[in-house]
């Protein structure tokens, strides 16, 4: 039977020291879209929160971010080119001090990327469609700009390794632009990029070849490669994509390249589609190709549920709950499981380092429902430099 405190060795030999992972979350921290102290802070905490930590989704190419809700100072990340090293890195050496592994999220935003129009580039799509939320300009990507992204995918990757991380996760969920192109309602294309399921596909096919070729002329042996995704596209009657889909997808991609993870994406890492009784890590669980193992997240917020989510997958990832409690993996490890906090207080604000970015974003919005979030509140209008500091004391 699993259990959290397993070791769990990846195909290409990594090894990581729990069943767990941090999951990749925002910390809207960066500053012209570069690292700032705040974001070395956050993530200096984080070395003992779990097996491994996804640091935040971070733009490959110029116009792949920032995305809307960045205010200027507190920005997405970026790596598309190599004056963001030097940050990344401070990055990656404070989280992997403590053994752990850190890995870092790439991604194009596509369509999400509107801030970017505001610093002079464009949002970038597979297709131009008359999407009723969206009030800015989109620019559909010819054949020879996909490709473009393709390789920066790539250069991206070899950025990553020169930055010391421990391996990459390509974005494929939560639509951005590797979801707008698998995504039928998204992407309208008759070319190479789109027009029939297999042709949705090749954007992520093609992405995961240059990423792969890059690893193998560029990364120690060890080097993770994840692959995220979220199971289903379903609004109402607009139907991007089914778990059906999904599931070609993840066994296409696992065939054809040796994938460490592939990552689930949800609100609910119990919830089940319309037509079946299994779950989706149960169903996506499937397809997906061994020795590529299985994680999800989304809504494993206390011990018994990361328990429970291991009778599903191989790693639980954990999003909030690192949010509170910075030392998730360390407290597992060291038989202190009870001790796990699991809502904001003051103790627990005080050592979670939260950036101030953060802070507003999960106070200023239902959609991140925590236990807690009523202390949280408090600390808007500001005590923030009581309680995120730039020099670790606090
Ligand atoms: C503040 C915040 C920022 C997030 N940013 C990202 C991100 O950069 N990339 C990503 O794939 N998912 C992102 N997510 C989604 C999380 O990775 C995770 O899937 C989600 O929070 C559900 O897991 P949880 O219930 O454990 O929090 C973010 C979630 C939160 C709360």
């Amino acid at each position: 039977m699993k259990k959290l405190t397993d070791e769990v060795t990846f195909r290409h030999g990594a090894t990581i020291s729990t069943r767990t992972a941090q999951s990749p979350m925002l910390t809207n921290s960066g500053l012209d879209e570069k690292v700032t102290q705040d974001t070395i802070d956050y993530y200096n905490v984080r070395s003992q929160s779990a097996g491994m930590v996804i640091v935040e989704y971070t733009s490959v190419s110029k116009n792949g971010g920032p995305s809307r809700s960045w205010a200027p100072n507190r920005e997405q990340l970026a790596i598309y080119n190599d004056d963001f090293i030097p940050g990344l890195k401070k990055i990656a050496d404070g989280l992997k001090k403590d053994g752990n592994k850190a890995i870092l999220q790439l991604v194009h935003s596509g369509r999400e990327a509107q801030y970017r129009i505001t610093l002079g580039g464009r949002a970038e799509v597979p297709s131009k469609i008359d999407f009723p939320w969206i009030d800015y300009p989109l620019h559909e990507l010819t054949e020879d700009e996909v490709w473009d992204i393709v390789k920066d995918f790539g250069a991206a990757t070899k950025r990553a390794i020169a930055s010391g991380f421990d391996g990459i996760e390509i974005h494929g969920a939560n639509h951005y632009l590797h979801q707008e192109f698998f995504s039928a309602f998204s992407n309208i294309r008759t070319d190479f990029w789109g027009g029939s399921l297999e042709k949705r596909m090749n954007f992520a096919i093609e992405v995961a070849r240059e990423v792969f070729k890059v690893v193998k002329e560029n990364a120690p042996k060890d080097f993770i490669v994840g692959y995220r995704i979220s199971p289903e596209e379903i609004h109402g009657d607009n139907v991007g994509y089914t778990w059906h889909e999904s599931q070609q997808l993840v066994k296409k991609l696992t065939e054809l390249f040796a994938f460490d993870y592939v990552h689930l994406s949800t609100n609910d890492y119990t919830a089940t589609p319309a037509d079946s009784d299994k779950n989706y890590a149960e169903l996506l669980g499937e397809s997906v190709q061994k020795p590529t193992l299985l994680m999800i997240a989304g809504g494993i917020h206390t011990v018994e549920k990361m328990e429970d989510a291991l009778k599903y997958v191989d790693i639980v990832s954990l999003g909030r709950p690192t949010l509170i409690d910075p030392q998730i993996a360390y407290k597992l490890k060291t038989g202190q499981a009870d001790k796990i906090l699991l809502e904001f207080n003051e103790e627990s604000v005080k050592g979670s380092h939260l950036t101030p970015g953060l802070i507003e974003l999960l106070s200023n919005t239902d959609y991140f429902a925590m236990p807690g979030i009523e202390y949280l509140k408090t600390l808007t209008d500001i005590k923030l430099d009581d309680v995120v500091t730039h020099d670790g004391t606090k």
